[in-house]
């Protein structure tokens, strides 16, 4: 076993360390070099279905806390995760592949939405309504919705827990997280630091399974469980929701998205080359919001792909614990080869490699730059996850939009552009849930995060965020005289 002393190898449910009741395992790998780092309970059905009950259980007393003293054990948890910062980031590192200076970020990205939300908890404010009779007055509050099921991905291993535990647990919510099978050590770690932080037993709960299809299927069909929330595919979101339709459980979608990256003629060159690889390259290409295809005007196009293609070949590719390391392995072996089979499509149908082309050891995979992209390759369609920045020509605006429009998602998108009409314009026309305008980072906990069409359901962070874990509760009071 990896030496880390945040690792974890049990769930955590109730307070308690527990293994599957079925004794049945999995192995968590290093996608850099193949090593098992850890072995963990595959937990089924039955597992699930007791962590549900004990949550359930844990919830009036839970929601009967002041907002202040649910908001007092996130802000413990915020400064046990930050006091551990470097030991999370490296755990992170080894199960994810992202480089190290990403996990430290990450960590601190991830922890900041336990602090935006322990201050968000004491503000979870309702209305009085001037009432449409005398003898009336009409009040809203706001509850807890109860027991929250959170399902994150490997790609960010901790922010995307607590941007989904963050406001629930604020708000009074008892919580279940499901990390996915490559990345549950850190999902533990934090369970041990919500542990240390003191949350009740029951409160906070971690099962850690292989076994998706059963888990996720009791997850969205136990009436106790009140709301789902999952970061994912559009595949599985669509799935979820279906199954989450038998109880018409309240449900939050983070999903898929195919992000453009315009770049037009009045540009700032450097600027846009500097956005394009913090958007393109970050966590290997593998976020949901990393830019997908590159649309550049005609009077720019050899400039800005000569200067992103200098850019792309500088970086350095390696095991993340290597502090020299820019860029890590993919995932696993479905990733790598989703990237290649993107790539093939692509050259088989014209486009041209300018940088990189070719996966390295293991599930490495070059820094990529193609050009002479047109739709009707999949990777201008589909998001390819990965490496690979492909960049096409364009000469009119509207067109532009309509090319960057069409797909049926809409997550995040970004342009460069000096002019501040053109700001506004390409702004509103874009359809998406989030634009970044002369920006290729555009994450934090302070603003919505969420997309339109096929990209999700709902908006997580910012005051927008905690909306989503309460219920609106109307109280009318007759008979006054
Ligand atoms: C994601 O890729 O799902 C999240 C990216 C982010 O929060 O910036």
């Amino acid at each position: 076993m990896a030496q880390n002393s945040l690792i974890r190898t049990q769930s955590y449910v109730n307070g308690t360390w527990v293994n599957a009741a079925s004794g049945e395992t999995f192995d968590v790998i290093d996608p850099a070099t193949g090593a098992v780092i850890a072995t963990v309970p595959d937990m089924g059905q039955a597992d699930v279905r007791e962590a549900i009950e004990v949550a359930n259980a844990a919830w009036p007393a839970y929601r009967d806390l002041t907002a202040k003293e649910r908001a007092n054990l996130l802000r413990k948890w915020f400064s046990l995760i930050l006091e551990n910062k470097e030991e999370l980031a490296r755990l992170m590192t080894m199960e994810c592949g992202k480089v190290l200076s990403e996990s430290l970020g990450e960590v601190d990205y991830g922890a900041s939405f336990i602090e935006w939300f322990a201050e968000e908890a004491k503000r979870t404010y309702g209305d009085v309504i001037p009432a449409n009779t005398k003898d009336k007055r009409l009040v809203v509050i706001k509850q807890s919705i109860g027991v929250v099921a959170a399902i994150t991905p490997w790609n960010f291993p901790l922010a995307m827990i607590t941007r989904k535990v963050g406001p629930a647990l604020a708000a009074g919510s008892p919580v279940i997280v499901k990390p996915p099978s490559e990345t549950p050590l850190t999902a533990l770690a934090i369970s041990h630091l919500a542990e240390k932080a003191g949350f009740p037993p029951g409160v906070y709960n971690t099962v850690t399974t292989s076994k998706n299809a059963e888990v996720g299927l009791e997850l969205c069909e136990n009436n106790k469980v009140r709301k789902l929330s999952f970061t994912g595919s559009t595949a599985i979101g669509k799935l979820l929701m279906s199954q989450c339709a038998s109880n018409l459980k309240k449900i939050s979608l983070e999903l898929g998205g195919n992000a453009p990256f315009i770049v037009f003629d009045d540009a700032d060159i450097n600027a846009a080359v500097k956005g394009a690889m913090a958007s393109k390259f970050r966590n290997n290409g593998q976020t949901c919001v990393c830019v997908n295809r590159l649309y550049v005007h005609d009077k720019v196009y050899d400039e800005f792909v000569s200067k992103l293609s200098d850019a792309v070949a500088a970086l350095r590719v390696g095991n993340g614990l290597d502090t020299n390391s820019q860029m890590g392995p993919l995932i696993n072996e479905k990733g790598l080869n989703k990237v290649k089979h993107h790539l093939d499509d692509a050259l088989s149908k014209g486009a041209k490699v300018i940088v990189g082309g070719h996966e390295m050891e293991g599930l490495f995979f070059q820094p990529t730059v193609l050009t002479d992209i047109t739709p009707d390759m999949i990777i201008a369609r589909e998001e390819v996850f990965g490496p690979v920045a492909p960049v096409a020509r364009f000469t009119d605006e509207q067109e532009v939009i309509r090319l960057a429009n069409n797909t049926p998602y809409g997550l995040a998108s970004y342009f460069y552009s000096k002019d501040i009409s053109r700001c506004w314009r390409v702004a509103e026309a874009l359809d998406y849930g989030m634009v970044g305008i002369n920006e290729g980072m555009i994450s934090t906990e302070v603003a919505p995060f969420g997309g339109v069409k096929e990209s999700g359901v709902g908006r997580e962070g910012s005051k927008y965020g905690m909306d989503y874990f309460m219920e609106i509760k109307y109280l009318c009071f007759g008979g006054i005289n």
